[in-house]
């Protein structure tokens, strides 16, 4: 049965949730699920705002058939083919013969390419416009967010942004499809930006071009293709966006990443944890990188202005975990923040300098204090208290 939600009288949201699926993009784990929006604007034209991924499929076209109510369906605007978004789209097509598909002509290239389509297609270049009776939609190009084909859809009569993959979040909506009605930044802030930094983070230059382009635009709401649906405090949440994609810290504080195979690496960054706290840094947080997810490791290194990275040496290299840390980090475009070294090794500790070469292939990291070597246990907590001392110093520079 079909499950809709009004946005205003003549939008409907016809989305819905998969709790069952386990990685996102195969790659992230999604434990409180994921939503596919989809909108229908109801016009003297009716428009669908993209499909959904086939984990929905059934039900989205029940609720597209439902928001309709008898009308035939005018318009598909396609802002982004990746398939959560696509997977669907033949069988729209199929089922209202005479759609006429809105879109640019790389998406036009990617529905030939994925469905071999041949059908209506009605291309659109940067700042174009359609009339549907009432509404006038204005298409806004949006490349790299988070594929080439991107674009957005202002809808200049309601002041409606239809944002693709930006401004979306993991998680599974509950009750309320609005961000005004849940506890986002309890409920939906660490999933939104670990989203963010995962799916789009690598495109930082991008999406502060996108953004631009929006402060231009009267936004009164934002319905983005994954999460809930803004129709305030839009300036709180584009700010957070802003602060992602320029690389800055969200917040002053220490993230201690740990890799430790017997325990005593984890020793030494918790000797350090604490004695951080001792010397007055108030917000410190620590993973171990054995078992935490780096979709997750990614989004707290983003978060924070100072890092340390802890790792035993193993196979003469950086142990596989923390490892593989920095290569994500790496390939995220991380940059513009401070960093602090301990490596432990019972014979030739070389993790520490490893790690350094690997940061030192990324923008604008600068060391702080010196790097802390443990020889298989820590005998003597002066060097890491001295460590603490100096982040907290930086830290309150
Ligand atoms: Fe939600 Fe880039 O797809």
């Amino acid at each position: 049965m079909h499950n809709t939600v009004k946005i205003f009288d003549d939008l409907i949201y016809v989305g819905g949730n998969d709790r069952r699926i386990a990685l996102f993009e195969s790659a992230f784990p999604v434990p409180r699920g994921v939503s596919y929006n989809s909108y229908v604007l109801l016009d003297e034209k009716t428009v669908l705002f993209d499909t959904t991924d086939s984990s929905i499929g059934d039900l989205f076209l029940e609720n597209v058939e439902a928001a309709l109510g008898g009308r035939k369906l005018d318009y598909l605007v396609v802002h982004h083919m990746e398939p959560d978004h696509s997977a669907t789209l033949e069988r729209i097509v199929k089922k209202y013969p005479g759609i006429v598909v809105v879109t640019n002509k790389k998406v036009a290239g990617m529905l030939a390419n994925y469905f071999g389509f041949a059908g209506n297609v009605h291309l659109v270049n940067e700042g174009d416009e359609l009339c549907t009776g009432k509404h006038t939609l204005a298409f806004v190009f949006a490349p790299m967010v988070h594929w080439p084909e991107v674009m957005l859809t202002f809808d200049k009569t309601s002041g409606t942004l239809f944002s693709a993959d930006a401004f979306g979040t993991f998680g599974a909506l509950g009750g309320s499809i609005f961000a005004d009605e849940v506890p986002f930044e309890r409920d939906f802030l660490d999933d939104a930006r670990r989203y963010y930094f995962n799916i789009v983070g690598k495109y930082g230059v991008q999406v502060q071009s996108a953004l631009k382009k929006a402060a231009g635009l009267p936004i009164k709401a934002i319905c983005p293709l994954h999460g809930p649906v803004w129709r305030k405090d839009i300036a709180w949440y584009l700010g957070k966006y802003d602060t992602w994609s320029r690389y800055l810290p969200e917040e002053k504080g220490v993230v201690v990443f740990y890799a430790s195979v017997y325990g005593h690496t984890q020793n030494a960054a918790e000797i350090l944890a604490t004695s951080l706290v001792a010397h007055g840094v108030k917000n410190v947080v620590t993973y171990d990188v054995s078992v935490t997810d780096v979709s997750e490791l990614l989004s707290e290194a983003f978060r924070y202005s100072h890092l340390v990275f802890a790792s035993t040496t193993y196979n003469n290299g950086i142990f596989v975990n923390m490892e593989r840390l920095l290569a994500d980090l790496k390939a995220h475009a991380f940059q513009n923040r401070k960093y602090s070294i301990i490596e432990n090794g019972s014979w030739s500790p070389q993790a520490g300098g490893l790690m350094e070469a690997e940061l030192a292939g990324m923008k604008n990291l600068t060391r702080v204090g010196e790097k802390v070597t443990v020889l298989s246990s820590v005998r003597d907590r002066a060097p890491l208290d001295a460590l603490a001392a100096e982040i907290a110093r930086d830290l309150s520079e």
